[in-house]
């Protein structure tokens, strides 16, 4: 059974744009993704938006949904009341290419600035060897389908352009927290977290695991304990340096 609903999806550039209303057509079973499907192949056909997998693992169509970070194909139509006018705007946090299409090169940047794991020396791959739980710890980190909803989220830089270059945001965050856990890599990643990555922006508000949709605790799991070690570095350098060099 179909029915109909009000959609207001803002269309512009970077030079500026407007909320545009659609009265559109409703299946039972849908989400916002083939509300947004419809309505390029019936109101407005230059609609731009961008997805891939309809199935919440590419993390392409993270959008804002009256004005909540959300994946647009995970979010079901029969979340709204029938007279609920369905509000989508792009990511706040980013800049705007065109409609629902920001550009997330910040993103990629920071990615970009994390040192990849570094093995200690002398061990070669197939060599290395980890407890079962050191394994268990990483595998919910790595459930990221990089969506940048967290990204999106996080206050420090949602509302404060500047901090961008300061902050890398939770995602890289808990890349850092990862590696830092990860028994085998040899890095120094406490004073590049603080230093380098902003660390200390972060004042653990959680809004970035309230929104992932992985259903990742990276507050809890990755900034806090991060936050730990570093703060556990700074009052004893001496048991710092025992760890690194008599942990294996
Ligand atoms: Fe998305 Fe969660 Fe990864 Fe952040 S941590 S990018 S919210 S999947
Ligand atoms: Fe931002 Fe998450 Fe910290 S929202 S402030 S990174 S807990
Ligand atoms: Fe891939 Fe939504 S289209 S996560």
């Amino acid at each position: 059974m179909s029915h109909w609903h009000h959609f207001r999806v803002w269309r512009g550039d970077q030079g500026g744009g407007k909320l545009e209303d659609y009265p559109v057509e409703v299946n039972e079973g849908e989400v916002v993704l083939d509300i947004i499907h419809r309505l390029q192949q019936t109101e407005a056909n230059d609609l731009a938006c961008r997805w891939n997998c309809k199935a919440g693992k590419c993390g392409s169509c993270s959008v804002e949904i009256n004005g909540k970070p959300r994946l647009a194909c995970m979010t079901r139509m029969s979340t709204f009341a029938d007279d609920e006018v369905v509000t989508v705007t792009p990511l706040r946090t980013f800049p705007v290419i065109r409609d629902l299409v920001t550009d997330v090169e910040f993103n990629y940047v920071k990615a970009r600035e994390v040192p990849a794991f570094a093995p200690p020396e002398g061990v070669a791959p197939g060599e290395y060897r980890m407890q079962q739980v050191d394994v268990e710890r990483s595998q919910e980190f790595r459930k990221c389908i990089e969506c940048y909803l967290c990204q999106n989220t996080c206050h420090a830089v949602r509302d404060h352009e500047e901090n961008k270059e300061a902050f890398s945001g939770p995602r890289y965050l808990m890349r850092i927290a990862e590696l830092d856990m990860h028994p085998l890599d040899a890095a120094d990643r406490k004073d590049m977290a603080q230093d380098d990555h902003g660390l200390g922006y972060c004042n653990i508000t959680k809004c970035c695991t309230e929104v992932c949709p992985e259903h990742i605790k990276i507050t809890d799991n990755a900034l806090i304990p991060m936050k730990e070690r570093v703060v556990d570095r700074k009052y004893d350098p001496i048991v710092w340096l025992g760890n690194k060099l008599f942990r294996r």
